[in-house]
């Protein structure tokens, strides 16, 4: 059963981004029976037997077609995300999640942010939309896997300035039936969350009861 309705009526979160992270977003989404799509830089067809492995709620979209929408979840390499947020429509306020980290495979050689949480550099590339860090602290792995498997439900971390965004946000990580923690605002909790340097990330916390 897939649910359209959900958030106020907003259509679930469109991912740009089909790697390990994004793909681990979208199986947690298909588990839930959440609609959605996914996109990458080459186009839908590259993405057909993802699709079709993920589930009938997950459709391959372009990376356009995943930006218009209210929820749009970002999940692209880092030194790469100023072409994946270029030249896409204004946000307006429309939420997108931040799930990147400011370090990348295979060197993880942290990127150079001035001092500045990796959050408010990414905010930087999508002028005009409230940004939530989220699903960026768990290995892609730990993230698809059921989140109700270890005796509680899995801790999932999340930080924004902005509370009503991180009210949306906080109902879809809970509908995944992870269990979301609010850690403040993106200075603060963008910071405890950030790989390399936060103390929470590759904690795979269980909340019991
Ligand atoms: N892997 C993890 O366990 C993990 C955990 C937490 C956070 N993260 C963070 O999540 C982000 C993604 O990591 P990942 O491991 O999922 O990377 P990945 O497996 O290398 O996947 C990256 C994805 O980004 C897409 N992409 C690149 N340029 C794009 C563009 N211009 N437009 C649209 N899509 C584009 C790629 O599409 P194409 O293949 O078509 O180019 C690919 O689907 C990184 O910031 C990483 O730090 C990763």
């Amino acid at each position: 059963m897939t649910d359209s309705t959900l958030f106020g009526g907003i259509f679930g979160a469109q991912v740009i981004g089909s790697g390990a992270i994004g793909t681990a977003f979208a199986r947690t989404l298909s588990r839930a029976g959440v609609e959605a799509t996914i996109s990458n830089s080459r186009g839908p067809e590259s993405l057909k037997d993802l699709v079709r492995e993920l589930g009938p709620s997950i459709k391959a979209r372009t990376r356009e077609e995943a930006a218009r929408a209210d929820i749009v979840f970002v999940a692209v390499n880092w030194t790469k995300l100023r072409a994946a947020m270029a030249n896409l429509p204004d946000w307006n306020g429309r939420i997108v999640i931040d799930a990147n980290n400011p370090i990348e495979a295979p060197l993880f050689k942290p990127a150079d942010l001035g001092g500045r949480v990796s959050s408010a550099v990414f905010a930087d590339l999508v002028p005009g939309a409230r940004v939530v860090k989220a699903f960026n602290h768990l290995r892609a792995e730990v993230l698809a896997a059921d989140p109700g498997s270890d005796g509680g439900r899995r801790v999932l971390f999340y930080s924004g300035d902005d509370t009503a965004a991180k009210g949306e946000i906080a109902a879809l990580i809970e509908k995944l039936g992870l269990a979301a923690i609010d850690l403040g605002p993106l200075e603060v909790g963008g910071r405890l969350a950030q790989f390399l340097g936060g103390p929470l990330p590759n904690q795979n916390l269980v909340r019991m009861g």
